[in-house]
């Protein structure tokens, strides 16, 4: 069937036919006219196989008739990927916005859109704040749903669905899912039609390496040229005939140290490549300051490699995902944080370990799901005729365990999360905050609307939403009337407003009340005594560094240390990720950090991100419990935004001018913006990693203040798309 034989508009198919789609995959055949008559439906049907397509079409068809459309993803790269794909159909008229950032916003920017790709996080935080857009709503894709599984992200994505279906019954749910054993109980929970199906547009084999020899799944054989190492003549093998490679590995250390060793391979395909040895350099110039890792990165870019993982800025990681796509690099070394969704050019995915290191479990198998999912990388319609996704075993006894335990198996079945303590905490003061919920008895009935409640029976919960309750009460975020209505009060309304978990507000509340004016780096504690603040781990190492810092602020601590010793390590913990954020508003170098810290540009971008997020909420609640400490916390939030001290907040406001900038400007003397005005831009050219474009740039801000403001909100489409 054509895409031309469908119930759309003639321009909705012209615009399909300019991108090149011509005819549907089966199970978009099956999907569409579903998807088009307004049905929800779930749709588990393999990796590549089309089913974001089957997503835009129904946007498309729902928004171009005067609806509003969301798209949940699970990860900013994957947003960034339907961002992109969904503005490619802006010339019919249809307006796509992303939104991942701001806590605490009612988003008025949402009115300019039609479609908006989103978080789950995102969503359900607009959603407390009854957003007029979300009543809007016409069509809300879910992607990657079978992720309700996940003990961290599940129930928030699981509690966006229920609201959305209990406040806006007349939206059209499409969820999309890999395949998984009971999406009939997620189509039964959604009301939906439930499409499977096994077909996959380019042939996937799976199989499992050893000596020179690929076993796939489906009992075939292929010979690989054995040049000793297995990984190396996998990738040898791929590479020779013009392949690229994804190779998944367990942590972040062997994503570097296998990149690395892989130069000496990749290297033999790429030439001598002067545009790459550019890139490269760029890499590490590019950011404002050098990081070691970006160090790193360059040195195996420029050797036709790299590895990917959290430790990576996002603007690093993006990079690295376009390089790839572009055929430039032939080979990225992987942790599993990109398997989701993504699509990228691999003819060859390798797993190199099926299991991984948990900090809760220790060492675990990866779910078959999971495994699934990275295999399903290689083989992208659009870039390769068929993939490969290959295991590394050991010797034929693993070689069979990995064959019949991951290939051969089926995948997991879908279990929700919900029913766990810190999850249905926030989201039962969330329910009362926004009026959705009154009673206990009200609590279950909204429950009831759950996937939870369609897995089990709920009564379970009696005791821990008691608990909860109670929690609650006690804090004073929830009042019972005198009627025995359930409300929330003021702080429990912030609570939910700044989409806080209620344990890090009452971490809060209690440091707000100790406050003190000298209490600095208490201050900073409080902040990463958070659960929202998941503290760094302890090293063996750093025992003594840590409680040496722990003695010496002693008299600054809002919050005491626990009496219990078994506390005791996680309150170190606490004191060494506020010394994080220390040594970053103190302007220490990021290269420093990583050192110190062990961990990556990346790690302090998502750390800080959450710390300026605790600061401003603590800020916030500074209102109701200590007033003054408004005046420390305001400025607080934009040093850790910026990662600087006092002194340079004002030149931070300037755009392109961040921390080290700043600081070589103030060090030459301009202090100010009235400083800067009155500078040359020649004398700020010459200036160590300012230089003439960004010189004039700056000029032009200053001077043309106001237009060079319009020109930012005109763009800020696009700037949501650069803070990824
Ligand atoms: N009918 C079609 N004809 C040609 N190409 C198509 C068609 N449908 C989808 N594609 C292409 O197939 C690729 C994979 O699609 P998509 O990302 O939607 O897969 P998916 O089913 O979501 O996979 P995953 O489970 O890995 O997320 C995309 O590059 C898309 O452009
Ligand atoms: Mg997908």
């Amino acid at each position: 069937m054509r895409f031309d034989d469908l119930p759309l508009g003639d321009d909705v198919k012209r615009a399909l036919r300019l991108q090149g789609y011509d005819t549907l995959y089966p199970p978009q055949e099956s999907a569409l006219p579903h998807a088009i008559s307004g049905k929800n439906i779930v749709l588990a049907v393999p990796t590549a196989s089309g089913k974001s397509l089957v997503a835009y079409i129904a946007i498309l068809n729902s928004v171009l008739n005067g609806g509003k459309a969301i798209y949940i993803v699970p990860l900013r790269a994957l947003a960034s990927e339907k961002f992109e794909d969904l503005r490619r159909f802006e010339d019919l008229g249809v307006r796509v916005g992303m939104s991942i950032g701001d806590y605490d916003a009612d988003d008025p920017t949402l009115e300019r859109f039609d479609v908006v790709v989103a978080t789950s996080e995102k969503i359900d935080s607009l959603l407390r704040h009854r957003t007029s857009w979300l009543e809007k709503v016409s069509v809300v894709i879910a992607d990657e749903i079978h992720l309700i599984n996940d003990p961290d992200r599940g129930p928030t994505l699981e509690v966006t669905l229920t609201k959305f279906r209990m406040a806006n019954p007349k939206a059209q749910i499409i969820a999309l899912s890999a395949t998984i054993n009971n999406s009939d109980e997620i189509a039964d929970w959604l009301q939906a039609e439930n499409i499977t199906s096994d077909w996959r547009p380019v042939p996937l084999r799976e199989g499992v390496y050893l000596d020179g020899e690929i076993f796939f799944s489906d009992n075939s054989k292929r010979k690989v040229k054995d040049l000793g190492d297995p990984i190396v003549s996998l990738v040898d093998d791929c590479l020779a005939n013009d392949g690229q490679v994804l190779i998944f590995v367990n942590t972040r250390r062997a994503s570097e140290s296998l990149a690395s060793s892989l130069r000496s391979v990749t290297r033999r395909y790429i030439g001598t490549n002067k545009e790459l040895r550019e890139i490269s350099k760029s890499v590490s110039t590019d950011d404002e300051e050098p990081t070691s890792i970006g160090k790193k990165l360059s040195e195996c870019i420029k050797s036709g490699v790299a590895f990917h993982n959290a430790g990576l800025s996002n603007d690093q990681r993006r990079r690295v995902e376009d390089l790839f796509r572009a055929g430039k690099i032939k080979v990225i070394v992987a942790t599993p944080t990109l398997a989701a969704g993504i699509n990228l050019p691999a003819r060859m995915v390798i797993i190199r370990e099926a299991t991984r290191f948990d900090s809760d479990y220790g060492h675990s198998a990866i779910p078959v799901l999971e495994i699934k999912q990275m295999c399903g990388r290689a083989g992208r319609p659009r870039y390769d005729d068929y993939g490969e996704a290959v295991f590394i075993s050991k010797d034929e006894d693993h070689r069979s365990f990995l064959l019949e335990n991951y290939l051969l198996a089926d995948p997991e079945n879908v279990y929700s999360k919900l029913g766990t303590e810190p999850a249905l905490r926030s989201h039962a003061l969330a329910a009362i905050a926004t009026g959705n919920v009154r009673s206990e008895e009200g609590m279950f009935r909204f429950l009831e609307h759950s996937f939870l409640a369609r897995q089990t029976d709920i009564d379970f919960l009696h005791d821990t939403l008691q608990r909860i309750l109670a929690f609650l009460e006690d804090n004073e975020m929830i009042k019972f009337d005198r009627d025995g209505s359930l409300r929330a009060t003021f702080f429990g309304k912030r609570v939910s407003d700044l989409y806080l978990d209620p344990a890090s507000a009452v971490t809060m509340r209690k440091a707000l009340v100790a406050f003190r004016k000298d209490a600095g780096f208490g201050i900073l504690h409080a902040l990463a005594a958070t659960v929202d603040l998941k503290p760094l781990y302890m090293r063996r190492s750093d025992y003594d560094w840590v409680e040496e810092i722990l003695e010496e602020k002693r008299t600054e601590m809002l919050l005491e240390p626990p009496s219990d010793l078994n506390q005791y390590e996680f309150y170190l913990a606490e004191v060494k990720t506020a010394s994080l954020i220390q040594d970053w508003i103190e302007e220490r170098t990021e290269e420093d950090i990583e050192r110190k810290f062990g961990i990556g540009p990346g790690d302090i971008r998502s750390k800080m991100e959450v710390a300026e997020w605790m600061a401003y909420s603590m800020d916030q609640l500074s209102a109701i419990f200590k007033e003054e400490a408004h005046e420390t916390l305001q400025p607080l939030v934009r040093r850790i935004n910026k990662g600087v001290k006092p002194e340079l907040l004002e030149l931070t406001k300037i755009r392109n001018i961040g921390r080290v900038r700043a600081r070589v400007l103030f060090n030459n003397g301009f202090k100010s913006i009235a400083d800067l005005r009155n500078a040359s831009v020649d004398r700020l050219a010459a200036l160590p990693t300012i230089g003439r474009a960004l010189a004039a740039q700056v000029k032009k801000q200053l001077g043309q203040e106001q237009e060079a403001k319009t020109v930012e909100q005109s763009v800020s489409g696009q700037k949501t798309l650069r803070e990824f």
